[in-house]
């Protein structure tokens, strides 16, 4: 029996939900924390795409249970609307393989409006959210306002909840930020038969966790977003409304620290972000759209463009330390391929001195400038590696380079979008 933990190291869409779609086959429970549709996870099986924002990316394995933890944000519509497209697609979901924490926290329309309002009375300082209702959502379970998965099944808390949040939303919304007010009944009628529906799925996650721990079962924990959006430890303000740690998983699903044995960070082998923020390896040049380009890079939740850099250790650093990491997983290694040099942030300087790790205030952030060790590329086409061997030297060095510099071995590497494109280096579980 062994538990794994699957996290983003930069700032998301490193590629978890291949990983985590990859190492199901091994799993029993597929958990996910934190975050909530604010995620896209694509998972390429047989050519075919499919694209997770709640659900967690183990779904397409037979016999596998899903579970969507407490620390979750919880759009019931979007939630339906998924098991919709993938029963579309053939895929079976039913409470048998899916199920979602009682304690998990609903988004509600006032926290997509207040999410959109906020943005654009933001202007040109907006941090660029999806605009899925994250931070509200998440604002209203720490003012201990939030409507839980749990009060769809009691009608009375559940109009007593949204009467009471809509007074003061309504207010934000009209007098502060300029936007539409919304009306009690439609959302009260459509949130009680959405929750006719998923009330079947609705159950304590931490028991049912618990229960597969004592059977001697394999979990694997989901992270959304990365360490480097983390409301805590991230480029704050510039952040998720989540904790996308390795340690939020206690918190996130309901299970101790020690039943968590491995920690997995995913790592894009150069660097991307979605929204604003700061970036320091950022590439506004030919060689940023070459890699946004080749590696396809458009965010799969928004479709946004996602800005690309050269690999930046000083966060991959920082983010070996915040989760603990027991190994890391290169994804988009393929990408590369045919650029002449590869550069690899080893450090920033700021005022003269060189910093290892990124400093909290974005006003020394906006003073650093990165300093770069130089590698020689490869022009090789790496896509149907299957062994460590069958990449070239050149590759291979960026690798061992990379876990110098970290002290963290690489268990997996990927060189493609597809489940097959990937060489294992351990066993995990
Ligand atoms: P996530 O949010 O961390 O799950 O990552 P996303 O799914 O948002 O973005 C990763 C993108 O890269 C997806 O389109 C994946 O299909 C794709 N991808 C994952 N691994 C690889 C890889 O090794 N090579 C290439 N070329 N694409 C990959
Ligand atoms: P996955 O799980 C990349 C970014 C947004 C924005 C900031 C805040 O696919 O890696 P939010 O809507 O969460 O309040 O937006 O966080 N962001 C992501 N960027 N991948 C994600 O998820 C993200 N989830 C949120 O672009 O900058
Ligand atoms: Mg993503």
């Amino acid at each position: 029996m062994s538990n794994v933990v699957i996290v983003g190291t930069q700032w998301g869409d490193e590629g978890k939900g291949k990983v985590v779609d990859l190492l199901s086959s091994s799993a029993d429970l597929v958990v996910r924390f934190q975050g909530g549709n604010n995620a896209g996870h694509t998972l390429v099986v047989d050519g075919e795409e499919t694209i997770c924002h709640l659900i967690p990316s183990g779904i397409l394995h037979d016999g596998k249970k899903c579970l969507i933890g407490n620390g979750v944000v919880v759009d019931p519509t979007v939630l339906l609307e998924e098991i919709n497209t993938l029963r579309e697609k053939g895929i079976s979901v039913s409470p048998e393989n899916l199920a979602l924490s009682e304690r998990a926290h609903l988004i509600m329309p006032y926290h997509n409006a207040v999410d959109l309002a906020r943005e654009v009375a933001k202007g040109k300082d907006k941090i660029g959210t999806t605009g899925r209702g994250i931070g509200p959502c998440y604002e209203d379970k720490a003012s201990r306002t939030g409507i839980r998965a749990i009060d769809l099944s009691e009608p009375e808390t559940l109009e007593e909840k949204i009467k009471t949040n809509l007074k003061e939303k309504n207010f934000y919304l009209t007098k502060f930020l300029d936007a539409n007010p919304l009306e009690f009944q439609p959302i009260y009628d459509n949130y009680l038969s959405m929750g006719e529906i998923l009330r079947t799925y609705i159950t304590d996650v931490s028991l049912e966790i618990d229960q597969a721990i004592r059977s001697g079962e394999n979990i694997l924990f989901e992270g959304a977003q990365g360490t480097h959006l983390d409301i805590d430890h991230g480029t704050y303000p510039f952040v998720t409304s989540s904790n996308p740690l390795s340690g939020a998983v206690c918190a996130g699903a309901g299970v101790g620290p020690d039943k968590l044995h491995h920690i997995i960070g995913i790592v894009k082998a150069y660097t991307t972000r979605v929204g604003a923020g700061p970036f320091i390896t950022e590439l506004l040049d030919d060689t940023g759209d070459y890699i946004q380009e080749r590696g396809a890079e458009f965010g799969a939740t928004t479709g946004r463009r996602r800005r690309c850099g050269w690999l930046d250790l000083v966060i991959l650093r920082d983010s070996v330390r915040l989760n603990g990491l027991s190994s890391m997983s290169v994804t988009k290694l393929d990408v590369l391929t045919g650029l002449n040099t590869l550069k690899i942030c080893v450090g920033y300087e700021l005022q003269g001195k060189r910093v290892d790790s990124r400093p909290s205030s974005l006003k020394s952030l906006a003073q650093c400038s990165p300093i770069y060790e130089e590698m020689p590329g490869w022009e090789e086409d790496i896509s149907q590696a299957r062994k460590l061997n069958d990449l070239p030297k050149r590759a291979r060095e960026y690798l061992n380079r990379i876990e110098e510099l970290t002290e963290v071995p690489f268990s997996i590497i990927s060189i493609g979008p597809g489940r097959e494109q990937t060489i294992v280096l351990q066993d995990l579980f």
